[in-house]
């Protein structure tokens, strides 16, 4: 199975892939995650990618693009996986469906966690995630059982750098230019599946299950 989450920054993809990928046996993959972890090693990679994440801004689809492919080449994605945060262009889809046609293979959904842009700020600020593992978790939605510690890998929790308030905004008018139009191009493909994602974690997470199968 490979599926495609799409939705504004902060929508909750994270949450819900991370929850599909332990359902369903399948890789999750996040190219936010993996420029994170770039970063925080100090690599190349990770001081390119920062100069546009701090900004807001996309990090150009040449780069993204290897990344991803190199990722998804990896033998934990042979049973499928799903994708957070990828593609966020119609380039970075192209190249996705083609990279995916050579092997006579597809997408099955592409799944938009729609939330509205006035539920964002809140969720952004009030988020902390783990940099070690990529879980995410809420100060007052969705709190981690001891303060500031990760309850899957016990690490330690941070406030993303782009969570700061101007950045937030920015990400969400570059959202509404460039990566919500992925909505149209997998409309038009037909797996394009739109759920509710202001309910609670878990009510979203069953709409997306019953998409997917049990
Ligand atoms: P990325 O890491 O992908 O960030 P994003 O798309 O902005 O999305 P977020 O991770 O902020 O939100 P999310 O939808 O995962 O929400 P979450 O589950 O955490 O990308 C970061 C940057 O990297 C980009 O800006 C760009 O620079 C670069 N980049 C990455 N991919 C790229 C690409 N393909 N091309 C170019 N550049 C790329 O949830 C948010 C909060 O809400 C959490 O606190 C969570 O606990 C809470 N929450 C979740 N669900 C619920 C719920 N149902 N109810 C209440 N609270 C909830
Ligand atoms: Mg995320
Ligand atoms: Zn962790």
């Amino acid at each position: 199975m490979k599926i495609i989450m799409l939705g504004a920054p902060g929508a909750g993809k994270g949450t819900q892939a991370k929850m599909i990928a332990e359902k369903y046996g399948i890789a999750h993959v996040s190219t936010g995650d993996i420029f994170r972890m770039n970063i925080k090693e100090g690599t190349a990679l990770g001081k390119e990618a920062k100069t546009y994440m701090d900004q807001g801004l996309l990090v150009p689809d040449e780069l993204t693009v290897r990344i991803l492919l190199d990722r998804v080449a990896r033998e934990d994605c042979a049973n499928g996986y799903v994708l957070d945060g990828f593609p966020r262009t119609i380039p970075q889809a192209q190249v996705l469906d083609q990279a995916l046609a050579e092997m006579d293979d597809a997408i099955d959904y592409a799944i938009n966690v729609d939330v509205p842009d006035e539920n964002i700020i809140g969720r952004m600020t009030g988020r902390r995630a783990c940099v070690t593992c990529g879980a995410t978790y809420h100060i007052v939605h969705i709190p981690p059982k001891q303060e500031g510690i990760c309850d899957a890998c016990g690490k330690e929790l941070v406030l993303r750098d782009d969570d700061r308030e101007e950045t937030v905004s920015k990400r969400l008018s570059v959202y509404h230019e460039q990566t919500q139009l992925l909505i149209d191009f997998y409309t038009a493909k037909g797996i394009l599946r739109t759920i509710d994602g202001t309910e609670k974690m878990q009510d979203v997470f069953t709409n997306i299950v019953t998409i997917l199968g049990e």
